[in-house]
């Protein structure tokens, strides 16, 4: 079976539940993507249903003032990321008529969304054919394909970006890059994964050859 099927298969029997896999509308996958940029699923996950239920459109988050929205954000950290979205949402109300854009170009452009935001949203909500890179994806990627290069210099930025998006699943991108983060997230952890269990463990490169405690390589700065 191929890398993509496997862990679309592995994805389907062993995901979590989340909220944010059950829409395509993006701006609540914008909410939950912000809020999971610097927190883990568990911490986020009561701030995202706090937000969405207290700015259930664009339009309510962008009306609202920012301190109800630090408010809100308390005890999430990185406050910008607060401030970043309000400003968002008004530019969303003022220039896309409170359309949320779904369109990779467009998402770029708005303050707090990075490659990987904008390749989350767009392919999570209108299909689009654009990889996710984050470091559960590098963490699989350099693992399965034994690539040593740095994952934090330019170069190994640059091939880790053309290989996932040369092995993005173009059928299905959004279920592709749901499986791949879920996969890094829950069964490719960086310390101790149970490779007894992982059934992409008889192709993986760092497994075959007792590397997955060296991969993937990060140079210290
Ligand atoms: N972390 C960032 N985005 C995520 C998502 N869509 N599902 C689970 N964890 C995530």
């Amino acid at each position: 079976m191929t890398f993509q099927n496997e862990l679309i298969n592995w994805y389907l029997i062993n995901k979590r539940d989340l909220p944010w896999r059950h829409t395509n509308d993006a701006y609540t996958i914008w909410l939950s993507e912000i809020i999971l940029q610097q927190t883990r699923v568990e911490q986020g996950l009561p701030y995202f249903n706090k937000f969405l239920a207290n700015f259930p459109t664009v339009a309510d988050f962008a009306s609202a003032t920012e301190a109800k929205v630090l408010m809100l954000w308390q005890g999430l950290g990185y406050y910008s990321r607060g401030r970043n979205m309000h400003a968002t949402a008004q530019i969303v109300v003022n220039n896309y008529n409170g359309v949320f854009p779904t369109l990779h170009d467009d998402l770029i452009k708005l303050k707090g969304v990075g490659e990987y935001t904008a390749a989350a949203i767009s392919s999570f909500s209108s299909g689009e054919a654009r990889a996710v890179v984050d470091g559960n994806v590098f963490r699989v990627l350099a693992r399965y394909f034994g690539i040593s290069t740095a994952i934090n210099s330019p170069a190994g930025k640059k091939e880790f970006f053309k290989l996932a998006n040369e092995l993005l699943y173009i059928d299905d991108p959004a279920l592709y890059n749901q499986a791949i983060m879920e996969f890094g997230a829950i069964q490719c952890k960086p310390k101790s994964p149970n490779c007894s269990v992982c059934p992409l463990s008889i192709d993986c490169f760092a497994f075959k050859n007792k590397m997955v405690n060296q991969l993937p390589v990060k140079i210290a700065k």
